[in-house]
């Protein structure tokens, strides 16, 4: 049996999830599965770098941290599963991304984490750098999963959208027998505002279970100018991240609306990221969307989704026989094994790259 292992951090910047898999045909065997938090201090660095506040010195020396902790999760993942490390036959981590630019004439995508150092500490061939290769052939260098999705999650019955809530919300679109075109982008913010606003306002990263934005109810002005910022409005292909969709954004939108409450914001953000998704959905057909990521373990944020996208069914990968929590990590394991067999791994249709491409820098054991 052949194993791969799976390394990711998002732009949640929460920590770095490992999975250690198994593909067969359509099915993920899952031998072990773990989150690495974060440091607070390391934390702190890497979202003043995604912020532009950084020197030379400083990202060289997070290429050097994060690396080390990305290594670190791996070898947790290998002992929690008794596996032999020789059965595993490669690594694929994302990174961490600090910056991604896909506009403009000097197009990049920033990930930090040395895959040199997960060679090195783990004696396994490492898999990094996915995004570069789509992103010089013309891409956006994301979405990256939905090639996955495409390979695990279409059917020969349900138009499906599987839908990543992670700090960027992502989705895929995959009708039914394949027919018609596998579509896939970043809607906008899932949780990145509503981390911001609450580590703002409260100190605290994130708002557990969505308890905090229950206690405000959605500004209908202000709601209305933030679904008028012109992403939600551009046709794919279209990706973007923090560098966009953070503190800074929400400031600027709460300026002309100074008389409102932080929890009635925190509510009218959590409202702006189900309707946003629920919009840029394709307008007929879905059957079901499958959620995966952090965002699915707020409640409140999953039952505004859920009446946003009525008529179609929200429901969770669990359904599809992945845990939410792993759908990304595991994609980067695929996305390796794909890099190690020569083939290609991004969806020129979803990313708009001028075709497929191998995708990945291999640091050989
Ligand atoms: N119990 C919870 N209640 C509300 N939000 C949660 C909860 N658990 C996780 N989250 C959200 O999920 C995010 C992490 O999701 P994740 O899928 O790891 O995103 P990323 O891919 O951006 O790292 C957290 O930052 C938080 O916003
Ligand atoms: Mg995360």
């Amino acid at each position: 049996m052949e194993a791969w292992l799976g390394l990711m951090s998002g732009t949640s910047m929460d920590g770095i999830d490992a999975v250690l898999v198994s593909f067969r045909d359509r099915t993920v065997q899952i031998h072990a599965s773990r989150c690495l938090s974060y440091p607070d201090d390391l934390r702190q660095r890497l979202i003043n770098a995604s912020q532009n506040q950084a020197s030379p010195d400083e990202i060289g020396e997070l290429n050097t941290l994060t690396g080390q902790l990305f290594a670190q999760a791996a070898l947790r993942a290998i002992s929690d599963s008794g596996l032999n490390p020789n059965t595993i036959r490669a690594i694929g981590s994302h990174g961490q991304t600090i910056r991604h630019q896909p506009a403009g004439s000097a197009p990049f995508s920033f990930q930090i984490g040395n895959p040199a150092i997960i060679t090195e500490t783990t004696g396994i061939t490492t898999v990094g750098d996915f995004r570069s290769r789509d992103m010089a052939a013309g891409g956006q260098g994301a979405p990256l999963v939905p090639a996955f999705h495409k390979a695990f999650f279409g059917s020969e019955s349900e138009n499906r959208c599987i839908l990543n809530l992670g700090g960027i919300a992502n989705i895929t679109w995959l009708p039914a027998r394949g027919q018609g075109p596998v579509t896939g982008f970043d809607t906008g913010p899932a949780n990145a505002l509503m981390d911001a606003w609450c580590l703002d306002q409260t100190g605290r990263p994130y708002d557990a279970d969505g308890h905090w934005a229950v206690e405000g109810r959605v500004d209908p002005e202000l709601l209305e100018d933030m679904l008028s910022d012109a992403y939600f409005q551009r046709t794919p292909p279209k990706s973007t991240g923090k560098e966009k969709f953070n503190l800074g954004w929400v400031k600027t939108m709460i300026a002309r609306h100074p008389d409102l409450k932080p929890e009635d914001i925190q509510r009218t953000l959590l409202e702006l990221t189900a309707l946003t998704i629920a919009r840029q959905m394709p307008e007929t057909g879905v059957d079901t969307v499958y959620a995966c990521g952090g965002g699915t373990r707020n409640p409140e944020l999953m039952r505004a989704l859920g009446q946003a996208l009525a008529p179609a069914r929200l429901a969770v990968t669990s359904e599809l026989g992945l845990d939410p929590q792993w759908v990304e990590p595991v994609a980067f394991a695929w996305l390796a094994k794909q890099a190690i067999e020569g083939k290609p791994g991004n969806l020129p249709e979803v990313t708009g790259a001028n075709g497929p491409r191998i995708l990945g820098a291999i640091y050989p054991a």
